[in-house]
């Protein structure tokens, strides 16, 4: 029997299509020490009948992700600090152009984006559950609270600062599963005129694209026109634009307003176009894709453990959160990957979860190269392999999975 639950936005049934086995927080990175208070939950993936939304099948309970071990810095890459950027100056040019605007940010992170705002004298407010990064972000000069954005934040925000002219997320909203209280919340939150913009994991991407690495417990939810769609119209909104960003791999930006208030641009019909020629509920392509993955599994673990059989040095880079998936799922471990190198002061001396592999510098990659190196931060491959030419020009390989087994 395919495992089913109740759809979180539509209350439509979800059925099954992908088990990524036992998994624990894909951020929760660990110190040796800790090992034993690590937190474990089964991770899968399942389509709505209804509405079409991809989403997990289990509850991931927010409390258990953004705690003291949640080490994930949005600025963590050169691309992600020139795109947040560019998202301000947009923000900045085109919306936030009145006597006093406000914009408030869900899930600010180490304050990437809002750095931007901060900087032009723009009132704003971040909205971070993290600690750590939510000090990063206040430290920058970014004005925060170190919270859950929901209802009830969203009704003391408007008392104590008024309406938002812009309310943006960015691989956030995709992980409040509760979606009644979110657009409660936005609905409070949001001028007459306002705008809600955000930009989450795509699930063309995901399927199609075989990105299941973007998998992981604080994405409950991988979004699409479709789905989006639906959940503005539940809510009193309207999508009024859609947008390919091509951050993590490739995802959508929507941008929703109050229902009849501004028109929606031609991108949104010719997306949903684009949508209707892959049936996310079509059984045949949901079987495909969870055989292509089992496929990647398969391939990533015989490749690495011949070359472990044959004595060849091996390494990750880059440890984000989607190495967490691949690494649990495949069960790759220590004996597989002694280690791998992330530029995240926060991450290294730490233990990738689940798998244990110990965190180093880069610095300490490039002491001694190993011969093939898995290439888990994949959605960066043109910043790292240009920045680690040296690797490749010694005759050294690079190891992708995306959308399959591959050696460069
Ligand atoms: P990211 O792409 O944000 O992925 P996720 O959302 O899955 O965590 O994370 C990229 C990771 O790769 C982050 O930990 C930083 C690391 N990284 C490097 O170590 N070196 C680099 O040159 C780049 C670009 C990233
Ligand atoms: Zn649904």
């Amino acid at each position: 029997m395919t495992p089913l639950r109740t759809c979180r936005m539509c209350q439509g049934s979800v059925r099954q299509v992908l088990d990524l086995g036992r998994q624990p927080s894909a951020n929760a990175f660990l110190p040796p020490a800790a090992v034993a208070d690590e937190v474990y939950f089964h991770l899968a993936a399942g389509v709505c009948e209804s509405c079409t939304l991809l989403q997990l099948m289990d509850e991931t309970p927010q409390g258990l992700r953004y705690r003291d071990s949640y080490r994930y810095e949005a600025s963590g890459s050169k691309g992600a600090q020139e795109h947040f950027e560019r998202v301000a100056d947009r923000l900045l040019a085109t919306e936030l152009t009145g006597a006093d605007p406000f914009i408030v940010e869900i899930g600010c992170n180490d304050g990437v984006m809002l750095d931007s705002i901060a900087r032009a004298g723009v009132r704003h407010l971040g909205i971070e559950p993290a600690k750590g990064v939510a000090d990063l972000a206040e430290a920058r000069g970014v004005t925060i609270i170190n919270e859950f954005f929901g209802h009830s934040s969203a009704v003391d925000i408007r008392q104590l600062h008024g309406a938002a002219d812009v309310i943006y997320g960015a691989n956030t909203i995709c992980s409040i599963a509760d979606i009644t209280g979110l657009m409660r919340g936005v609905d409070t939150l949001l001028s007459a005129d306002g705008i809600f913009v955000f930009e989450e994991p795509y699930a063309d991407t995901v399927v199609r694209g075989r990105a299941f690495d973007q998998i992981y417990d604080e994405h409950v939810f991988y979004f699409s026109v479709r789905s989006v769609e639906a959940m503005a119209e539940r809510f009193g909104f309207e999508l009024v634009d859609v947008e390919h960003v091509a951050q993590h791999g490739g995802e959508l930006r929507y941008t929703l307003a109050r229902a009849g208030v501004r028109t929606p641009s031609a991108a949104v019909l010719k997306q949903w176009h684009a949508e209707m020629e892959v049936d996310l509920t079509d059984p045949a392509t949901l079987q495909q894709w969870s055989a292509a993955v089992h496929d990647t599994r398969d391939n990533l673990v015989a490749l690495l453990r011949s070359l472990r059989a044959d004595g060849r040095r091996v390494a990750g880079y880059g440890a984000p959160a989607k190495a967490t998936t691949v690494t649990n799922f495949c069960g790759i471990g220590p004996d597989l990957l002694p280690f791998v190198c992330d530029s995240t002061p926060g991450k290294q001396g730490r233990l990738m979860p689940g798998s244990h592999i110990p965190i180093v510098s880069p610095g300490a990659f490039r002491d001694d190269y190993p011969e093939f190196v898995v290439l888990f931060a994949w959605n960066h491959a043109d910043e790292i392999i240009a920045k680690e030419q040296a690797f490749r020009e010694l005759g050294n390989k690079w190891i992708v999975y995306v959308p399959e087994v591959r050696i460069i």
